[in-house]
This record gives C-alpha cells, structure tokens and sequence, in this order.
C-alpha cells in the first residue's frame, strides 16, 4: 500500500511540474511569428520600393528619391536599415534602433493624415505580398500605428 502510494506521488509531482513548465514556455514574439530578420528585410524593400512608387510620397520623399536616381544609395540604405532595427525592436526582436525620434525624423514635413493613410497602405501591400498572416499584419500596423501621433502635422 505505502510503495503504490509512493509511485502515484512520484506520478503526480511529475505530471504537475510537466504541466507547470509548458505554462512557462513563453509565447513567440510578434518578431520570430514574422519570420525573423530575414522576412522582416524583405517586407521593408518591398515597402520602400512602392512608396518610391507612390505618387502621394513625392511632395516628402522628393529629395531622397533624387538621390536614389542620381545612383546615390547611402541615404536610402540608412533608412532601409533602421526601418529594419526600428520594426525588429518594436516586435520584440534583438535589433536596436539608432535612428531620430519619430518627432524629430518627420518634423517641419507637415504630413497629412491622407499621406499617413497611404504610406501605411503601401506596408499593408508590402505584408500582403509576401503573405504575413492577418494576426501579425495587424498586430505591426497596430504598433506601428501608435506612432502617427508624433508623425502627422509635425
Ligand atoms: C508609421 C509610420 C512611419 C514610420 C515607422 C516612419 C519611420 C521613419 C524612420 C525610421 C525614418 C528615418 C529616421 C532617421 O533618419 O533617423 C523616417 C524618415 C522619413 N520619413 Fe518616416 N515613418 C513613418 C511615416 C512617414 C510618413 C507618413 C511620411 C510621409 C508621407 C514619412 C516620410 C519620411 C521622410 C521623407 C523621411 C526622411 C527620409 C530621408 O530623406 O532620409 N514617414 N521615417
């Protein structure tokens, strides 16, 4: 009787601390469910290119667009690389951003919110392209979105 006692003890302290550590397996990161710094690259070079092809981008991003034609690249990959850090931090991955406050990076653009509106379009069509799931496209749009505060009307 004492040994069956035993054994169902030893069960049941197994089985509880199995259960106790799946609750601990924590959840994946809105990062690693986008895929990682890789998926993450090729939704912002395809955002980058449709708002170079977006007719209501020129008013703000004429100068940098000049460059590009002009075969000058620096400034485009700077931005490139910390839209990359920026999304990568935001959705709980290992970059860093070291770029300008949002205030700061948009500040004397007055940016409407029409002009807000389509270039979060041309990151839905970039999320769509390349078939990010609709909980991760709107839990990025949601993150992201908060920012439009200290974007618009700067
Ligand atoms: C959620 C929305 C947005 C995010 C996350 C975002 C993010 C950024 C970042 C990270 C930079 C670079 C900052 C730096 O140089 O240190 C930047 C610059 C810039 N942004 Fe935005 N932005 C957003 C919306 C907009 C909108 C709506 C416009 C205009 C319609 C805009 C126009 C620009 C321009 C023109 C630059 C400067 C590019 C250059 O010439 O180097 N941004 N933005």
């Amino acid at each position: 009787m004492k040994k069956t006692l035993l054994i169902f003890s030893v069960a049941l302290v197994t089985l509880m601390s199995s259960c106790k550590k799946e609750e601990e397996t924590p959840a994946p990161t809105l990062y690693e469910r986008l895929g990682g710094v890789n998926a993450i690259s090729a939704v912002v070079d395809q955002f980058i290119a449709n708002v170079a092809a977006n007719p209501k981008m020129v008013r703000t991003f004429k100068p940098l667009l000049d460059e590009v034609a002009a075969g000058k690249t620096t400034r485009v990959t700077a931005l490139r690389n910390n839209l990359i850090d920026q999304i990568g931090q935001a959705s709980g991955g290992p970059q860093v951003y070291k770029g300008k406050d949002m205030v700061t990076a948009h500040k004397g653009m007055k940016i409407t919110d029409d002009e807000f509106n389509s270039l979060v379009n041309d990151l839905v069509m970039a999320l769509d392209k390349f078939k990010v799931p609709t909980t991760e496209k709107n839990e990025l749009l949601g993150v992201l979105g908060g920012l439009k505060g200290m974007i618009v009307n700067q």
